[in-house]
C-alpha cells in the first residue's frame, strides 16, 4: 500500500514503524504496527506490505485510492550499520522481509550484501525483481521446495556460514519466533553480531501501555526484565533479549 506523508517519505530510517488506525471499525481500537517497506521522497510517498491476518488488515485492504488514514509514526529505532562493515548478511522470513527495502535503498552502494529469503512456497516471494536491482546475492529457500533451497532459510545460512568466512559481517533479520531463535544459535557458532527487527503484538506503539515487553537475555537487575519492543526496539542486538515465543506470538 502507498501512503502519502511527507515526513516519513523524507525522514523514516530503515527498522522504524508506523502504527495505524485501522478505518471504518469501530470495534477496533488499538492501532496496527507495520514496519516502512519503502520510501518515494520525489512523489513524497511510502509504502507498506502487510499480508491479510485479520480484522485490521482486511480493512487496509480494502481502502480505495484517495482514502485518507490516521498514521503515528516513523515510530522506534532502526537498523545501524557499523562504519566498517565489509558484509551485510540479511535474513528475512515470511512478511519479514518488509523492513529491508527500505534498507537496501539506504544501503546504497556500499558493502556487499547477502540476501537470504525464506518462504512456505515460492507464490508467497514478494518483489523479486524489485530486490534484485539492488544487487544483492540472493538465496531463495521454500519449505516446500517450489523455488530455490527447499527448507529453512536458517539451514541455507549455516550451509553458506560453513564454507565462507569474512571478517566485518554483520547480520540483519526479521522473521518468525524459530527463525530468530534458530539464528541466535548460528550466529553465536559463528561469532557474528546480528540485528533483529521483532513482530510481537502492540497496543500504543510508544511506550505509555507497556503492552510489548521483550524478556532481556541477561536481566539487568530485578526491576529491569524487559525491554519495550516499541521504544526500546523494535530493532535490537540478537544477543540482547531473549526469544521467548510466550512474548511474540
Ligand atoms: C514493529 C512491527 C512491524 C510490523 N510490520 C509488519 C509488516 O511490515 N507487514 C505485516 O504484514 N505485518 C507486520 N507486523 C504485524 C502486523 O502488525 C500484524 O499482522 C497486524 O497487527 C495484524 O492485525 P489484524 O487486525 O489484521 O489481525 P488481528 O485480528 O489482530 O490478529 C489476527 C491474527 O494475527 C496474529 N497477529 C496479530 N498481531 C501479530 C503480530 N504482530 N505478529 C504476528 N502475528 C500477529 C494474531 O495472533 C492472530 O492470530 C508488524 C508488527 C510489528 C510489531
Ligand atoms: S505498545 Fe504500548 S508500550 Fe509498547
Amino acid at each position: 500500500m502507498t501512503i502519502s506523508d511527507k515526513l516519513i517519505s523524507h525522514h523514516c530510517r530503515s527498522g522504524e514503524f508506523v502504527n495505524i488506525q485501522i478505518p471504518n471499525l469501530d470495534n477496533i481500537l488499538w492501532r496496527r504496527p507495520f514496519s516502512v517497506h519503502r520510501i518515494n521522497p520525489k512523489e513524497e510517498t511510502f509504502d507498506i506490505l502487510f499480508s491479510i491476518v485479520g480484522r485490521g488488515t482486511q480493512a487496509l485492504s480494502e481502502l480505495k485510492a484517495g482514502n485518507q488514514i490516521d498514521i503515528l509514526g516513523p515510530l522506534g529505532n532502526h537498523f545501524e550499520i557499523p562504519d566498517n562493515a565489509e558484509q551485510i548478511i540479511i535474513v528475512a522470513g515470511g512478511l519479514g522481509i518488509a523492513p529491508f527495502m527500505l534498507f537496501l535503498q539506504k544501503l546504497g552502494k556500499r558493502p556487499s550484501r547477502l540476501l537470504f529469503y525464506g518462504v512456505a512456497s515460492k507464490n508467497q516471494f514478494c518483489l523479486l525483481d524489485e530486490f534484485k536491482e539492488f544487487q544483492p546475492d540472493l538465496y531463495l529457500c521454500t519449505d516446500d521446495g517450489s523455488q530455490g533451497h527447499k527448507g529453512y532459510v536458517t539451514d541455507a545460512l549455516e550451509k553458506y556460514l560453513n564454507i565462507h568466512s569474512g571478517k566485518n559481517r554483520y547480520l540483519y533479520a526479521c522473521g518468525p519466533t524459530p527463525m530468530l531463535k534458530t539464528l541466535q544459535t548460528i550466529c553465536i557458532k559463528h561469532r557474528i553480531n546480528a540485528w533483529v527487527s521483532v513482530e510481537n503484538v502492540m497496543a500504543c506503539g510508544f511506550g505509555a501501555c507497556m503492552g510489548c515487553p521483550v524478556p532481556l537475555k541477561n536481566p539487568v537487575s530485578e526491576n529491569k526484565k524487559y525491554v519495550l519492543a516499541c521504544k526500546d526496539g523494535p530493532v535490537f542486538s540478537l544477543n540482547e533479549i531473549s526469544i521467548d515465543a510466550r512474548a511474540f506470538d
